[in-house]
């Protein structure tokens, strides 16, 4: 099987996770031997099939160094979980522009090593697709990185909740040039969005109204730093409408990232309060708690994004590739339920 060359935006946890996690699954052929992902093959190709060839990140700790090392340098507090060997893959240094917050400044240490030209780093190491890691408050960063994949002519896949492949005018520029974009705001494995959305779906369907519902989160890493200063309004938007999605009825829902704990690392704790009532109008009431790693959360999905931006590719498919939009995002350019979403995604890459 060929490589899946692709390129990352952001060394930060959600790249500790994807990368320790291709040696971690390196070994492993047989699906119902390794647990903890979705999919082992997927379009014939292995986690192991990914291959990082560039990446960007502006932090002194990062930049410069190989991104087998990179990826454990402070303040990523994703945890280890694989001994990652040397790649020769060096991290550049990309522009900071919006990339750090009021928040993170003191977090952030900005290298002053000069900016390498993103789109010819791009071009020469022959990236596919272009991974956006950076943190959600920067907007203009993830547009300028954006650009300069479109010059590069890779593919892009947005993690972030920004809106890029959302936006119609973003992913009609990558129609005109013949290449796909996904995005946008990943979805985690068993992240709480999901769960949300799986417990109002249930309820439902058994007959239950639901009433009111609300999702808060704390988490520990830099990203839920930055989202308390700039980006809790965009998330709790692009969060609440997707939980909204799984009804299909009107109720007041309210879902979004509230706070910031540091001694949490990279943990995540989400709570959910569900008001409702089942026969003859009786009320009920769920009370629960979620706690998750948040990085690792991300990686059997980027694993499945990848590898279908890959099969996208390879289909010759231009613009917003709906089916992994929906699948794995919680922001794609419509939504839909989840399971059209599965059923979509199923038939793509079969
Ligand atoms: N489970 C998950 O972790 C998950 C799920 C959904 C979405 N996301 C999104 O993924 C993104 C990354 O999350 P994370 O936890 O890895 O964040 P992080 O804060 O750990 O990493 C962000 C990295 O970007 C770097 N950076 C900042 N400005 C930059 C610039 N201008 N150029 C290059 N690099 C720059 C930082 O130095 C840092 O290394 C966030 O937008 C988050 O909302 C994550």
């Amino acid at each position: 099987m060929s490589k899946i060359r692709i390129a990352l935006v952001g060394v930060g946890n959600c790249a500790s996770a994807l990368i320790q996690g291709i040696e971690y699954y390196r070994e492993c052929e047989r699906q119902e031997e390794c647990f903890g992902l979705r999919h082992l093959f997927l379009g014939g190709f292995h986690p192991r099939d990914i291959q990082v060839v560039a990446a960007f990140d502006i932090d002194n700790r990062k930049v410069g160094k190989d991104i087998s090392e990179a990826i454990f340098a402070q303040p990523n507090n994703a945890p280890k979980v694989a001994d990652t060997p040397s790649s020769n893959v060096f991290v550049h240094k990309g522009p900071v522009l919006d990339g750090v917050g009021e928040y993170t400044k003191n977090v952030i240490h900005v290298s002053d090593l000069p900016e390498a030209n993103v789109a010819t780093v791009l071009k020469e190491s022959d990236a596919e697709i272009v991974i956006n890691l950076l943190p959600s408050g920067a907007v203009k960063a993830s547009e300028w990185y954006t650009e300069q994949a479109l010059i590069a002519g890779s593919s892009f896949v947005n993690v972030t909740p920004n809106f890029i492949a959302s936006d119609d005018s973003w992913a009609k520029r990558f129609e005109t040039i013949g290449l796909p974009v996904a995005g946008d705001d990943l979805i985690d494995q068993v992240g709480s969005t999901t769960l949300h959305k799986t417990l109002l779906k249930l309820l439902s369907m058994n007959g239950v109204r639901i009433m009111q519902t609300y999702q808060l989160d704390v988490g520990g890493g830099s990203e839920s730093l930055d989202t308390l200063e700039r980006t809790k309004d965009l998330k709790r938007t692009v969060k609440t409408k997707s939980v909204e999605s799984a009804l299909p009825y009107k109720a007041e829902v309210v879902a979004g990232s509230t706070d910031y704990v540091d001694f949490l690392q990279n943990r995540r704790d989400s709570y959910f309060w569900i008001r409702g009532e089942h026969f003859c109008n009786i009320p009920m009431q769920i009370d629960l708690k979620l706690s998750t790693v948040d990085a690792p959360n991300a990686g059997s999905v980027l694993f499945d994004v990848i590898r279908a931006m890959k099969i996208a590719l390879d289909k010759g498919i231009s613009g917003s590739v709906m089916p992994l939009c929906a699948y794995a995002f919680k922001h794609p350019p419509q939504q839909t339920s989840i399971e059209s979403a599965e059923k979509m995604f199923a038939d793509f890459i079969s």
